[in-house]
């Protein structure tokens, strides 16, 4: 049993903020963002709630799978800016669609949420035969963790969602999922302040040996260990999920990578010896929306009917945790 995509939507917000912008509120330039990291602009929401960009994704990619949401029967929602800490997203959005035959699962694996959800609606699928329509639906407000006085982090995020109808099919999707928990502290945002009245000096202290800098609800990153490690990550997920399949990357129709910096795609693209043509790139337009890059470039391609019935299709993210993973799925 396996998966194929019947529809994909996408939401940007109206705002959009270019590369000159930001230079007149950090010491940066165009020319340094564009070189350094690819983006020339991005999308920013203008206090949307997270799950409302959410829901006009979902509703774009039902609208495009040609079915309705009682037709679904599972909801997961991807994104590392939640806007409650409960209820879930998809709880929200399935209330919101009047969804009433789906239950809901939101998952919290950054940049990758979205590889992880597609995953996790092949495995459902897969075991429980009530399960044949899944709604994938990925948003984020990245830029309410951003501290817009650090130039190192705030130029590189937008916001935005995507979404995909995935549904029951003879075509298995194979995947390839990791992580390295050890560097956790190279990247890292706080949901609520660390510690409370009671908390031991002991308590303190071993959580600031982890997490040694307090930046509040923002970010922090280390970009540069970062960047080490998606450029290995990357190719070793791809390739991993593609021998699965008894492929190589090079076999790949499309290949859609996280969007977090046209360096860091260009090198794994080379060190897997695949074709410049075959790798889906928007940087340059939304700059980083975590795990909505993939869907949100899935339903361009959609859009621009680039993807034939038979095509394969290769996804692979990286983020906080760290975390990779990818899929590789035939439409
Ligand atoms: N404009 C101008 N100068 C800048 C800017 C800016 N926006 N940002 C940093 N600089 C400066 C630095 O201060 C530094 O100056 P110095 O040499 O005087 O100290 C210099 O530029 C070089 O800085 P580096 O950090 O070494 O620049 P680098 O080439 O590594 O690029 C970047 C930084 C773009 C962040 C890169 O490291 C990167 O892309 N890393 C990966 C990020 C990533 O993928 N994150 C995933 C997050 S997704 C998620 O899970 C939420």
């Amino acid at each position: 049993m396996g998966i194929r995509l019947i529809g994909a939507g996408m939401y940007l917000p109206e705002l959009v903020v270019d590369n000159e912008d930001f230079a007149k509120i950090v010491e940066t330039s165009d020319e340094w963002i564009t070189k350094r990291t690819g983006i020339k602009r991005r999308h920013i929401s203008q206090g949307e709630y997270t799950w409302a960009m959410g829901l006009k994704a979902a509703k774009d990619a039902i609208k495009s799978a040609k079915i309705t949401p009682l037709d679904l029967d599972m909801i997961i929602f991807t994104t590392v800016n939640a806007d409650f800490a409960y209820p879930s997203m998809s709880n929200v959005i399935q209330g919101k669609l009047g969804a009433s035959n789906a239950f809901g699962i939101d998952i919290c694996c950054a940049c990758a949420g979205f590889v992880y959800g597609l995953d996790m609606a092949q495995r459902y699928i897969d075991t429980d035969e009530n399960i044949k329509t899944v709604l994938i639906v990925s948003s984020e407000n990245m830029t309410k963790s951003v501290d817009y006085s650090n130039r190192s982090t705030c130029v590189l995020f937008g916001d935005g969602a995507g979404a995909v109808v995935a549904q029951r099919s003879n075509q298995k999707a194979y995947s390839y999922l990791g992580a390295d928990g050890t560097r956790a502290e190279l990247l890292y945002a706080h949901l609520y302040p660390s510690g409370n009245a009671f908390t031991t000096k002991e308590q303190a202290q071993e959580n600031s040996k982890i997490f040694p800098n307090e930046t509040g609800r923002y970010m922090y990153m280390n970009g540069k260990e970062v960047y080490k490690f998606a450029v290995n990550a990357m190719p070793l997920a791809l390739e991993k999920a593609c021998q699965k399949a008894g492929i190589s990357p090079k076999d790949l129709d499309y290949i859609i990578p996280h969007q977090a910096n046209i360096r860091i795609i260009e090198t794994a693209m080379k060190k897997m010896g695949v074709d410049k043509s075959k790798v889906y790139v928007n940087i340059q337009e939304t700059g980083n929306i975590s795990s909505a890059c993939i869907p949100v470039g899935l339903a361009q391609l959609f859009e621009q009917k680039k993807l034939s019935p038979g095509n394969r299709v290769g996804m692979v993210g990286f983020g906080a945790g760290l975390i990779y993973g990818a899929i590789v799925i035939t439409v």
